[in-house]
């Protein structure tokens, strides 16, 4: 009763545009977020299906139900998992479910298809949401990636091994596989449920859609070191981070909704974290000179976007919405997106900073990257995964982007930007130098900002892939004795002056 209650009054506010639907989810403080955002999307994208239905039967004068209330009802009655409610509202969605399923008939009949995906609009990725793998990281505060492959097997899950090629997460029935590119990622067919799993429960495992796992994986912070999580609600690159910081160092994490912080406060109590510290914050108020930020080294920004990448707001997102209101919204987006990268550079001691978003919009993504260099020059970005199916768009094909065609995950767009190792010196070096590449985490080779300089470097992307998670110690060791070098220099001009 609560769940459709929830979800049709989230649908009614988005109808009227008083939120993205998303952020609607997250702030319903509704107990189970993942059943009813599933809920929510799937009435949205079927909703003029529904609202067809709903018409021709007179569902509403009948049983006197709102349109909101009884699109949910209808979907789940006719398209879902059948309803979950009992009382009136059950006994009356059950009298009129024979004239509601011939309604739905009528429709297929009309658009000649058997099948209730074909009646969504043209376009509509519905088929992709069916398709992409389950994604599971392991949560290495709490377990190991063996001991999880161990207990999913007593599970009946059959082990193939590690992917090879995309093509290798494209599963069916019981059985799952290692990551190709995340080694604490597993994927498993479509759809299979965790959220009832002990493992799930315990937080020895988070489901995580794999593209959102870049961030934390590109970004790489060394243990101990200190890492600040600009947007960081409801959490899970912070948990990310942490794992990878083992727990040590400091994690400095904001948001400034204090709803999803809350959520976020209990799902990384259950990951185990111990190395963060939350800020119901307005990042772009948050001063990069404060002595507490002296160390922080690296960030990562996950703004707050469009979310147009997300399989199944893509189309409900923008079908209703006149092109020009869509235009103004990016625009607001774009130009907040920028603030808060270029205050993201401002920590002084800040080696790199990943950004990204679960949006498929250029102004969102390259063009607000491309913005950020211009207005930072000390800073460039890092050429990532070489190997990675989908480049950002020309001209950064530095970035990632991702999607369910090409790499059977959500859209999303990743660009990971690096201050030069010596930025006042970058204007005699502007060309890779291979101690610059020496001084990469793991997974990454470093090309200048200019595109030319990425292109078809592919072999020796592939071997710089391999460099050893130490490297960022190279880098500041290599700016120390820069900085040595500096003071000598000065020394000996203050002498020779004397
Ligand atoms: C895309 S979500 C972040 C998701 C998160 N990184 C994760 O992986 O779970 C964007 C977040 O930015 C927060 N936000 C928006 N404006 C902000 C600001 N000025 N300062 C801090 N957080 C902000 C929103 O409340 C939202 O929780």
């Amino acid at each position: 009763m609560a769940l459709y209650l929830k979800a049709a009054q989230i649908l009614e506010k988005a109808e009227k545009k008083q939120g993205a639907l998303k952020t609607l989810v997250y702030d319903s403080r509704f107990p189970n977020i993942k059943q009813l955002f599933a809920l929510v999307c799937e009435t949205q994208k079927y909703s003029s299906v529904l609202r067809d239905i709903i018409e021709s039967t007179k569902l509403l004068k009948l049983t006197k139900l709102k349109m909101p209330l009884a699109k949910v009802l209808v979907y789940d009655l006719l398209m879902g998992q059948g309803l979950k409610c009992g009382g009136s509202w059950k006994s009356a969605m059950m009298k009129h479910r024979p004239r509601l399923q011939a309604a739905l008939a009528r429709i297929k009949v009309k658009q000649k298809v058997s099948r209730n995906e074909d009646l969504l609009p043209a376009g509509t990725q519905q088929s992709d949401e069916h398709r992409l793998p389950r994604y599971v990281r392991v949560n290495t505060l709490k377990t190991t990636v063996e001991d999880v492959m161990d207990y999913v097997k007593r599970d009946g899950f059959t082990y193939l091994g590690e992917a090879v090629r995309l093509d290798d997460l494209n599963l069916k029935g019981k059985k799952f596989v290692r990551d190709l590119h995340l080694p604490e990622l597993l994927a498993f067919p479509p759809k299979t449920d965790f959220h009832d799993h002990f493992l799930y429960k315990a937080g020895h495992i988070i489901l995580q859609d794999k593209a959102s796992c870049l961030p934390a994986h590109l970004l790489n912070p060394p243990p101990g070191s200190h890492v600040v999580d600009a947007c960081a609600a409801p959490g899970n690159k912070t948990s990310h981070l942490a794992a990878i910081m083992r727990n040590t160092g400091r994690l400095f994490a904001f948001d400034l909704d204090a709803q999803r912080l809350a959520t976020m406060s209990t799902l990384l109590l259950r990951a185990g974290l111990t190395c963060h510290q939350l800020a119901n914050q307005d990042f772009l108020k948050v001063d990069p000179d404060s002595p507490q930020y002296k160390d922080v080294e690296y960030v990562l920004l996950d703004p707050s976007c469009s979310g147009s990448g997300m399989v199944c707001l893509r189309d409900n997102a923008t079908a209703d919405q006149k092109e020009e209101e869509e235009e103004a919204r990016l625009a607001r987006l774009a130009s907040f997106q920028l603030r808060c990268l270029n205050h993201g550079l401002r920590f002084p001691r800040l080696k790199r900073l990943v950004y990204s978003t679960c949006s498929i919009h250029r102004q969102e993504n390259e063009e607000v990257v491309a913005a950020c260099l211009q207005q930072n020059p000390s800073f460039r970005l890092v050429h990532l995964l070489p190997q990675w199916p989908e480049r950002g768009l020309e001209p950064l094909p530095q970035c990632l982007r991702a999607s369910a065609t090409k790499t059977l995950t959500h859209g999303f767009f990743v660009a990971l930007l690096e201050k030069h190792s010596a930025a006042a010196s970058a204007k005699q070096q502007p060309v890779l130098q291979k101690s610059d590449a020496a001084a990469t985490p793991s997974g990454l080779s470093v090309m200048e900002e200019e595109p030319a300089a990425s292109g078809g470097n592919s072999e020796a992307s592939d071997s710089e892939e391999r460099l050893t998670p130490t490297a960022g110690e190279t880098d500041s060791q290599s700016t120390k004795r820069k900085k040595r070098k500096r003071k000598k220099k000065k020394k000996k001009a203050t002498e020779k002056a004397e």
